[in-house]
């Protein structure tokens, strides 16, 4: 798969992400952050390098952290299984190796946070079908899952996001290009809140995306790497599993290793995994590589993924080790969004005129 193509709406969001970071830069205290992930499975060096990184960068500058474990938005695609529990602290393992920092980040699981969730039914009155239906990234889930029929969950998960995303007034959301079409209708959400609830002095702030600037890596496969397809390269793998891993990753038959993105995605995909492991350029890993072809690209690119995360695989088995401090962790995350989200529904439900 190459890059995605940019429209001209993308890039009008990628010059916003340019103005927002310096914003950032003269106040992090101004910003609060709100992303997460879906727990299902371990999170990849393509996390790392496409939004993990970046979450620690805000978290160090000052900006307060709030990270989703996107439980039921898991649901819109698979059933549960009995082993959740181990899923979930295995994420709170993988941030936390990482360096988010449960000090000055908060972790918790929407399940957990009632009053966030009941935020949905407001939000579900101010959307049209036809505007949810429009969604892109829905309508792209639905193919890929292979679904025969999409579920009411499944359709409205951008406004359930949205509610992830408002319930503790976020302005800042570090989202992928697949995620803008849910920012924008939190966006409008926020709008016509405040229009129809609250004129005058909007309630709810519009949060702004801030796009990754680091491409997509691909999976060994070719294909987008995912936790769900089975073809990434997990943070927490052995020194030998990630070794297999590349080992087996699609190449091209072309000897001369060329950093060329758009004709030679698989090969450039690895080329620019060894470089951000090893924080150089592209170029300078097809240079050095050359005609000594894909297999010495493969070495180099094991020995970069292995070196660049040797300390985060050491403090993450020392965290697995203790999964009652996990658990206290999310407890305090889960507490602090509680007491966030309660204070936001009595204040919309004030708003809305639903107190009797
Ligand atoms: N939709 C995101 C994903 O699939 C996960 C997510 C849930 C999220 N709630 C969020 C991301 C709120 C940003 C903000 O990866």
């Amino acid at each position: 798969m190459s890059a995605p193509t940019m429209t001209s709406s993308q890039n009008a969001s990628q010059h916003r992400t340019a103005v927002l970071d310096a914003e950032i830069q003269q106040d992090p205290a101004g910003f609060r952050m709100l992303t997460g992930d879906r727990p299902t499975g371990a999170l990849h060096v393509g996390h790392y390098f496409g939004s993990l990184q970046n979450r620690i960068r805000l978290q160090d500058a000052g900006v307060d952290v709030l990270v989703v474990i996107a439980d039921y938005q898991a649901l819109t695609d698979r059933t549960l299984q009995a082993d959740l529990p181990e899923v979930v602290t295995g994420l709170l393992a993988d941030y936390l190796a990482v360096g988010i920092d449960p000090r000055r980040a908060s972790i918790f699981a929407h399940s957990q946070v009632t009053s966030l969730n009941q935020l949905l039914l407001p939000f579900l009155s101010l959307v049209s079908v036809a505007e949810i239906s429009r969604n892109p990234t829905v309508k792209a889930e639905v193919t890929t899952a292979g679904l025969a029929a999409m579920s009411g969950l499944m359709f409205t998960y951008p406004v359930h996001q949205a509610a992830d995303i408002l319930f503790c007034h976020a302005n800042l959301v570090p989202v992928g290009l697949d995620q803008l079409p849910h920012l924008e209708i939190a966006r409008t959400i926020a709008r016509r809140f405040n229009d129809r609830y609250s004129p005058g002095a909007a309630y709810f702030p519009e949060p702004r995306a801030l796009l990754s600037a680091v491409p997509v890596l691909l999976g060994t496969d070719g294909q987008k790497m995912s936790k769900s397809r089975n073809n990434s390269v997990p943070l927490r793998a052995t020194a030998d599993e990630t070794a297999q891993l590349i080992a087996r990753a699609k190449t091209d038959t072309d000897m001369v290793i060329r950093y060329e993105p758009e004709r030679r995605p698989e090969v450039a995909s690895l080329v620019m995994l060894t470089a951000l492991c090893r924080g150089c350029t592209p170029q300078e890993v097809a240079d050095e590589v050359g005609g000594r072809g894909a297999a010495a690209l493969k070495t180099a690119a094991i020995e970069a993924v292995n070196e660049r995360f040797a300390p985060v695989r050491a403090r993450r088995r020392d965290l697995a080790a203790d999964p009652g401090y996990l658990r206290a962790v999310l407890a305090g995350g889960n507490e602090r969004a509680n007491a966030i989200a309660d204070e936001t529904l009595g204040a919309v439900r004030s708003l809305m005129h639903q107190q009797y």
